[in-house]
């Protein structure tokens, strides 16, 4: 349990947002299958990140930290070499799904197995378009749930996917598969997820189509290491992006963070809220500096398809609109049941504890909007996004406010609580 920082008067300053998460995951796993080195600066030294290059050590692939970059020895497509261990990915539902994509046309056995958290998670999603490729999975509970046992085959086949979810995790891991298939393999998305996977293999010296929500991907393509630079993550800017518009007297500056526009969701529902918000693309022309100030915010509607571009921004934009005049509607977002915890619920308990007035849906949530928060003990359900939300909450709250399993922020964010104590202006 930890006594969060509370009653903030103003938040003033700048902050660096670490890498992005989902792009340190697949810079280390392309890195793994391409030939020859890759070399990544920006890298996200977080667990759930962590965990990917100890796995694909675990595969047999060399893996250096300096310090500046993180170095990966690629040893090609057929370069990967069996565990004698469990592979442990810890938290990380981006890791398991694409590793299962990576593995699925290994020649050896591979079993995946995660925490309490991600054992609960559902893996059917991937296992039934990767045997339809001709995979061997089976998962816990009639194959719903790891450990997952991933078992030797000769081949893989392509095939054509419509997938039933907006999953990049499950796309990400038809590619990977598509990668080692033979004939062309083509994935239809329900909505456009985050398209890292594809930018990646691209950069990688790889070929796919994409025609709107329809890709297709060629196997036996042979992949070469590159020079990959991870910009900051959209989704922990997103934090001090909503502490910024709420606490009293704030104006906070975030420097590189990443614009892919599958991911900048956030950025149209702050300005539909009516958020001061300065965006200043930097010549790269993928991250920006970006200045939010307090402002009187309004509700808004949130639905359809620009919930995959913000899905993991949700709980942080629910508390937005706890702050904002009206009634905010979230909908179309019954993913939010089946992420690290069962998030609708999770936002909907623990605002509420702290006197906000939210109403769960089947889909999405109610927010009824200018609620004053109060204090109280909450629970992250050790689900990172709902810890700091929480942080972010108490920041408005006069009260102590103490928040349990708070260590789950290092899944993502290490230094999440330092930066937010930086800003307070109040640090050592
Ligand atoms: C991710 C995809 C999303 C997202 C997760 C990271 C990725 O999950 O919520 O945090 O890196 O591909 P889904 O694919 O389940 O939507």
């Amino acid at each position: 349990m930890r006594k969060l920082i509370n009653h903030a008067k103003s938040l003033q300053g700048k902050l660096t947002i670490p890498g992005d998460k989902s792009i340190s995951h697949r810079s280390v796993m392309f890195g793994s299958i391409a030939e020859g080195e890759t070399r990544i600066t920006g890298f996200l030294r977080a667990d759930d990140c962590l965990n990917t290059i100890k796995v694909m050590r675990q595969l047999g692939i060399q893996i250096h930290d300096n310090g500046d970059e993180i170095i990966v020895e690629g040893r090609g497509m057929n370069g990967l070499r069996p565990s004698k261990e469990i592979l442990d990915v810890g938290n990380s539902g981006t890791t398991i799904r694409l590793l299962s994509g990576l593995l699925a046309g290994q020649s050896f056995t591979s079993v995946i197995a995660g925490d309490n958290s991600l054992n609960k998670r559902p893996m059917q999603r991937v296992i039934a378009p990767l045997e339809q490729m001709g995979a061997k999975i089976s998962g816990d509970k009639d194959s719903e749930f790891p450990p997952l046992t991933i078992e030797p085959i000769n081949e893989l086949h392509a095939i054509e996917y419509e997938m039933p979810v907006a999953s990049a995790q499950v796309k990400s891991a038809i590619i990977l598969a598509g990668l080692q298939a033979e004939g062309e393999t083509v994935v239809i998305e329900k909505e456009q997820s985050r398209n890292h996977t594809e930018e990646m293999l691209q950069q990688f010296g790889g070929s796919l189509q994409i025609d709107d929500k329809v890709i297709r991907i060629k196997g036996g393509q042979t992949l070469r290491g590159q020079r990959i630079e991870v910009p900051g993550d959209i989704s922990s800017a997103a934090f001090f992006l909503a502490a910024g518009l709420i606490v009293p007297n704030s104006e906070i500056l975030l420097e590189n963070v990443g614009m892919n526009e599958t991911r900048s969701g956030i950025i149209d529902v702050i300005k539909a809220m009516g958020g001061d918000i300065t965006i200043d693309m930097r010549e790269n022309r993928i991250s920006a500096d970006i200045t939010v100030r307090t402002s009187q915010l309004k509700a808004t509607t949130i639905g359809g398809s620009i919930i995959p571009r913000l899905i993991d921004e949700l709980p942080v934009i629910a508390l937005l609109a706890t702050q904002a005049e009206g009634i905010t509607v979230i909908k179309d977002a019954e993913e939010l049941k089946v992420k690290e915890t069962n998030r609708i619920q999770a936002v909907a308990s623990q605002l509420n504890h702290m006197q906000a007035n939210i109403i769960e849906t089947e889909d999405g949530l109610i927010v009824h909007g200018g609620t004053p928060l109060a204090g109280a003990t909450v629970d992250s359900f050790g689900d990172h996004r709902i810890g700091m939300m929480l942080q972010v909450a108490a920041l408005l709250v006069k009260e102590d406010v103490f928040l349990k399993e708070a260590e789950c922020v290092n899944i993502s964010y290490p230094t999440f609580f330092d930066e937010v104590l930086n800003l307070t202006g109040t640090a050592g």
